[in-house]
């Protein structure tokens, strides 16, 4: 196929599935400016996540600010099984040493780690997920090719 029709393809398809056809069900949320996907049913990579939430014409989270993250945590304690060592993908990925970026935004992940995170645990953690553990709901880096739930977003227009 001839590389600019597929690009036009390409485009109206995003158009297609933009965030006001989004398919309600009990794990999409809103919250300001954005429509959140929960996905409860089954755990994935990283990169299987993001490939996920590209599907549903939606991106991997990106936490904003410290209200958004609040709100995030009353969506799971909601609607997921809040138990000890809950594990959800966010967007977040390594830019240099010890320090991850919103796939999004760009901007650094400043706030809300766990103690003593990130700290690369096994030399290869590049990924960045919620982490339910020992009573904190808080960030942590982790293995991208760890199985684990996901929060998608998309921004509303
Ligand atoms: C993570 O640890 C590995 C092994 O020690 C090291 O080679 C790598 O540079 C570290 N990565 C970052 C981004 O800190």
């Amino acid at each position: 196929m001839n590389v600019k029709l597929l690009l036009i393809l390409l485009v109206a398809f995003c158009g297609c599935s933009s965030s006001a056809s989004l398919k309600r069900s009990p794990y999409h949320y809103e919250y300001k400016n954005k429509f959140y996907y929960l996905e409860t049913l089954y755990k994935t990579t990283w990169f299987k996540a993001f490939m996920a939430c590209s599907k549903m014409g939606m991106e991997l989270l990106s936490i904003d600010s410290d209200e958004e993250f609040d709100k995030i945590h009353e969506f799971v304690k909601d609607k997921m099984e809040y138990k000890n060592d809950l594990e959800i993908w966010t967007s977040g990925v390594i830019k240099e040493k010890d320090q991850f970026g919103w796939i999004n935004s760009g901007n650094p992940v400043f706030s809300r780690w766990h103690p003593n995170q990130p700290n690369n645990y096994s030399g290869h953690q590049f990924c960045l997920n919620i982490w339910y553990f020992n009573k904190q709901f808080l960030l942590n880096d982790m293995e991208c090719d760890t199985n684990m739930y996901f929060i998608c977003e998309s921004r509303k227009v």
